[in-house]
């Protein structure tokens, strides 16, 4: 019987009170947690031994499905070779191997990666990047970062600066002076139960000259945003938006800044999403899907043009004051190279695009539901939309994920009222099938 299946004496921890768990209501989880002790493949398994479909990749990371032979491999391999060398001054193979790698996927001449641990770090990274090549290219004036309503980068100083969600700004003080937010691109009114790319809201990316009207393009570094927008609750790009957005930086030389976290390695059924929108970018943020979740990873990847500007003066001199520890670790980089291996090998990207006409048909099938407010879909992603209870926003969407993963073995991740969907890569037909059925039964449940 393969370990991951293997019935499990159960294992509850004795003591939940020590480990704050972040981003999770602390109280209502150690009353009732959702413990999860192995995973294989598309699934997951409880602490007693209980299956569980992963309806969202874990957190839109496990792209290659769960621990997958060859990556896991790789990792033990690596483990038993070189557990770490000093990350600066030093370096190993494997981290050049796997930039190599990136670089030979992500579109035009975005050449360079800069290697972190995470998607908060990575966001932090690309905004330095952008304030300091300003500098040496003799732009020092251009300080300001542009992010938009309803993003999210993380949650850095500079992540939370320039991200959108109100609860994860308000409690923090100012954070970064000099940022301000382009309009998000949500209007339910005009794009309900649209699959894809909505029609409407190209126009809303104009509001970047507004603001360079404001501010003046000369004081403005980069525009940062998602091209998807995943955590606020998958907000697809308006047609044209993106293309857009990329013409009005051109016009002021303002730096653009992709955060593909979510969307980069296959989630849109490309490498990355500047490819399916044909957007090149000056720099693009990626974590998770990278190592599949495996270790953690991140990164930024950088056009040859700014690299290029930092390669001047003394050559012993360090050219960017900035890097992590852990940036590049042998056993993330292992992991990444066999993971985009995996990717290869099983066209896990080009199995995402051909599957993304039958995950929105399954997904809109739940249209009519009691309590669908709205349904959207792009790649291998989705979200439902549910009406809030009244002086209780969030609890329907809380109560359907309890649910789903006590009683009917579905994982999914939630964000205020919206449920989102986001399965490893490897899924089928039948499971897309599975976890639609599922959902439904849950909205019916909870209404
Ligand atoms: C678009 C985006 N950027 C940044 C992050 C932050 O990544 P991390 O949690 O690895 O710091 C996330 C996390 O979901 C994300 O979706």
């Amino acid at each position: 019987m393969p370990l991951a299946t293997r019935p499990l004496a159960p294992t509850v921890p004795n003591d939940l009170e020590a480990f704050w768990v972040p981003f999770t209501p602390n109280r209502a989880f150690k009353k009732n947690p959702r413990l999860i002790a192995r995973a294989k493949d598309m699934h997951y398994y409880t602490v007693d031994g209980k299956a569980v479909m992963d309806g969202s990749a874990g957190m839109w990371c496990c792209n290659a499905g769960h621990n997958r032979d060859p990556i896991v491999a790789a990792i033990q391999q690596q483990a038993a070779e070189l557990d770490y060398p000093p990350a600066f001054q030093f370096s190993h193979p494997k981290a050049f191997e796997l930039a190599s790698r990136i670089a030979a996927l992500a579109p035009g001449d975005l050449d360079h990666v800069f290697f972190c641990n995470s998607g908060s770090e990575a966001v932090d990274t690309a905004l330095k990047v952008a304030l300091a090549y300003n500098n040496v290219r003799g732009e020092a004036s251009r300080v300001r970062l542009i992010g938009r309503e309803r993003g999210y980068h993380g949650v850095g100083f500079g992540g939370i600066s320039v991200g959108g969600i109100v609860a994860n700004r308000k409690m923090f003080g100012t954070a970064l002076a000099g940022v301000d937010h382009l309009p998000h691109t949500y209007n339910r009114e005009q794009q309900a139960f649209t699959k894809g790319e909505p029609e409407w809201g190209a126009r809303l990316a104009d509001d970047l000259d507004r603001l360079v009207a404001l501010h003046d393009a000369s004081t403005i570094a980069a525009v940062i945003v998602e091209p998807m927008s995943g955590s606020t609750g998958v907000l697809p790009p308006p047609k044209g938006y993106l293309q857009r957005l990329r013409q009005i930086c051109d016009k002021h030389g303002i730096l653009l800044i992709f955060d593909e976290v979510i969307t980069g390695f296959g989630r849109l059924g490309t490498a990355f999403a500047a490819e399916r929108y044909g957007v090149i970018p000056d720099m693009i943020t990626f974590a998770k899907g990278v190592t599949s979740g495996t270790v953690p990873m991140a990164g930024v990847i950088v056009r040859k043009g700014i690299y290029d500007a930092f390669m001047r003066g003394p050559e012993h001199v360090i050219e960017l004051f900035h890097g992590y520890t852990y940036s590049a670790h042998p056993l993330a980089c292992a992991a990444g190279i066999a993971t985009l291996d995996v990717y290869r090998d099983e066209d896990l990207f080009g199995r995402a695009a051909k599957l993304e006409g039958k995950w929105a048909d399954a997904a809109m099938s739940l249209k009519g539901t009691p309590g669908v407010l709205d349904i959207r879909t792009l790649g291998l992603v989705a979200a439902i939309d549910l009406s809030s209870r009244p002086d209780a926003f969030g609890k329907r969407a809380y109560d359907s994920m309890e649910k789903a993963f006590h009683e009917h073995g579905l994982m999914f991740r939630i964000t205020g009222d919206t449920i989102a969907l986001s399965p490893p890569l490897i899924i089928s037909e039948n499971e897309i099938g599975e976890i639609f059925e599922k959902v439904g039964k849950v909205i019916r449940q909870v209404n």
